[in-house]
C-alpha cells in the first residue's frame, strides 16, 4: 500500500498514523520528524531547516524533494509507506508521481483529514510532544496521566517550537495557499477519501478504519 495523509497542520494526521501504518504494515514516514531529527543533529542544513520551520514557512520543494525520493526509492519506503506532511506543494506531488511510475508503483489512497481553523488553533497550541517517543498529547483532550511525563515512556513532553499562536496561524496560511490545491489534485485522480476529523479521536479512528476496510477490498 502506498498511502498518504493530507490536510492541515493539527488535523490529527500524525495522531492517528501509527493505527494505519500498523494495519496496513507499511512505515510512517513524516517529513516533519525528518526535519526534526536533522536539526537535533547540528550543521548547515538543519540551521536551514530550521530557519524555514520556526516561521512556519514550507521547506523549499527542491530540498525536500532530494530527502524523501531517497527514501522511498532506496530506504524504509520502498516497499509501501504511509506519508506524512508530504507532498505539501504541487511540485512535489509531481515528483512523487515521477518517483513512483518509474518503478510501476502508484497513490492507492490519500486521507484528507478536514478541520476548521480555531480548532487547528486550539490543538496545537495545547499539543505537548514526547522527546523520547515522539508521542503526542494535549493538555485538554488528550491529556497525559502525569503532568509532563510520557505515559508511554516516561520522558518529558515538551511544546513545539513552531506550535506558537502567530507561527500556528502562518502555517494555516501557507496550507491554504500552497497545499489545498492538492484535495481536488487527488480527487481528480479518484484516490481521495475524505475524513471529518472535528471529533473525538476514537471516533476519527473508526471512520478511518472503515474507510481502510473499504479500500482494503478493492
Ligand atoms: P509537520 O511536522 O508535518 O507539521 P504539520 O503538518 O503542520 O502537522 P502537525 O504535526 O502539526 O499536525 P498533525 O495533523 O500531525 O496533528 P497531531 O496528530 O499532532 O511540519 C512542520 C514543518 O516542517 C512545516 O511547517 C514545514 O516548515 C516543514 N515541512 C514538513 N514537511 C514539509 C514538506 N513536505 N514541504 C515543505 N516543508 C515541510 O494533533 C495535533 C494535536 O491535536 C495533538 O495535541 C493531539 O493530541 C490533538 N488531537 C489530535 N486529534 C484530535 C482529535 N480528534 N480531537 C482532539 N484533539 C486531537
Amino acid at each position: 500500500m502506498n498511502l498518504i495523509l493530507l490536510g492541515p497542520p493539527g488535523a490529527g494526521k500524525g495522531t492517528q498514523a501509527k493505527a494505519i501504518s500498523d494495519r496496513c504494515n507499511v512505515p510512517h514516514i513524516s517529513t516533519g520528524d525528518m526535519f526534526r531529527e536533522i536539526i537535533k543533529t547540528g550543521g548547515d542544513l538543519a540551521k536551514q531547516l530550521k530557519s524555514y520551520m520556526d516561521k512556519g514557512e514550507l521547506v523549499p520543494d527542491k530540498l525536500v524533494l532530494e530527502v524523501v525520493e531517497q527514501v522511498l526509492t532506496a530506504g524504509k519506503g520502498k516497499q509501501g509507506f504511509l506519508l506524512d506532511g508530504f507532498p505539501r506543494t504541487m511540485p512535489q506531488a509531481d515528483g512523487l508521481g515521477k518517483a513512483l511510475s518509474k518503478s510501476g508503483r502508484k497513490i492507492d489512497g490519500v486521507f484528507c483529514f478536514s478541520v476548521p481553523d480555531e480548532t487547528v488553533v486550539e490543538r496545537l497550541s495545547g499539543r505537548r510532544t514526547c522527546r523520547g517517543c515522539g508521542v503526542n498529547f494535549h493538555v485538554k483532550y488528550m491529556p497525559p496521566k502525569k503532568d509532563g511525563v510520557c505515559d508511554k515512556c516516561g520522558k518529558e513532553l515538551y511544546q513545539r517550537d513552531d506550535d506558537k499562536e502567530a507561527t500556528i496561524r502562518n502555517r494555516l496560511a501557507v496550507y491554504h495557499s500552497q497545499t489545498a490545491d492538492l484535495i481536488e489534485y487527488y480527487r481528480k485522480k479518484g484516490v481521495l477519501i475524505e475524513i471529518e476529523a472535528d471529533k473525538a479521536p476514537e471516533k476519527v479512528a473508526a471512520e478511518v478504519d472503515s474507510r481502510l476496510d473499504a479500500l482494503m477490498k478493492g
